[in-house]
């Protein structure tokens, strides 16, 4: 019996988080460049938004590129930038085709200005759409989306919009990109890597994590299946204890 043969559909996450991590070491294991291992990550994310699709899980969130990953050697940024932009324009129609809505969170004003309007332009374009909503975090930092969260909060509490005893958990979140999202319930990432390196801290915080050795390019929907099996075997007490969850 395959995985998605023994999911439970009524226990599915409803919001995935998705770290793909290890295109530079696939290449590298080819004899190839670095940007190789990323355009085949790009056949890895159609797989796995078709999977979800198919699952019915709704929101799936990628981190496609750090704050941190500005830093990396010039080209490698330029040639992730254009596959951005072509992946981007190429993946429209599909999207329209299966009604998923594209949504991105971060730092987008950082995008080089061609990157940016491609990606606005998708986003209006499948705005209507109600099928998965594909999330791609883009010159992203979880820490900066934290302050960002907190400024907005102290303008909102100095221009009398906002009541300082009114500041609670619901308030914060509603401040953070995601505020229209529930948390992710799965964080998978890939590569053999255990860390969450600066993504969805707070969003997070009772979500179960997964970790495969797999290297993103070669991670496909069988294996997105096998991880919603795997957090569906667990048990989420959220601070209670076994008797009381059960
Ligand atoms: C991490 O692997 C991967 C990235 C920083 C880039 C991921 C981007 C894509 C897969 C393109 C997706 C595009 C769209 C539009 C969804 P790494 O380079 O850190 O690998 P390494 O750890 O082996 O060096």
């Amino acid at each position: 019996m395959d995985y998605l043969d023994q999911i439970n559909l009524s226990k599915l996450p409803q919001h995935v988080a998705i770290i793909m991590d290890g295109n530079g070491r696939w290449a590298k294991g080819k004899g190839k460049l670095r940007i190789f291992g990323h355009h085949n990550g790009v056949t890895s994310v159609r797989d796995v938004v078709e999977g979800a699709d198919k699952l019915g899980i709704k929101y799936i969130t990628l981190y496609t590129f750090s704050s941190e990953n500005w830093n990396r050697p010039k080209l490698e940024v330029m040639a992730i930038m254009e596959l951005m932009v072509s992946t981007i324009h190429k993946e429209v129609p599909g999207f329209m085709k299966n009604n998923i809505k594209l949504n991105a969170i971060g730092d987008l004003d950082m995008l080089p200005e061609k990157c940016y309007n491609e990606l606005q332009n998708a986003i209006e374009t499948t705005a209507g759409n109600t099928g998965v909503v594909l999330t791609l975090a883009l010159s992203y930092s979880s820490r900066r989306e934290i302050v960002r969260a907190a400024k907005n909060i102290a303008i909102k509490v100095k221009s009398g919009e906002l009541d300082i005893d009114d500041i609670n958990e619901d308030v914060f979140e509603q401040n953070l990109f995601t505020g229209d999202m529930p948390n992710p319930e799965l964080l998978i990432r890939t590569s053999g890597e255990y860390r969450i390196s600066n993504y969805l801290l707070w969003q997070i915080a009772y979500a179960e994590l997964y970790f495969t050795t797999k290297l993103w390019p070669d991670f496909r929907k069988e294996d997105l299946y096998e991880a919603v099996l795997d957090f569906q075997k667990r048990e989420r007490r959220f601070g209670m204890t076994s008797e009381q969850v059960n």
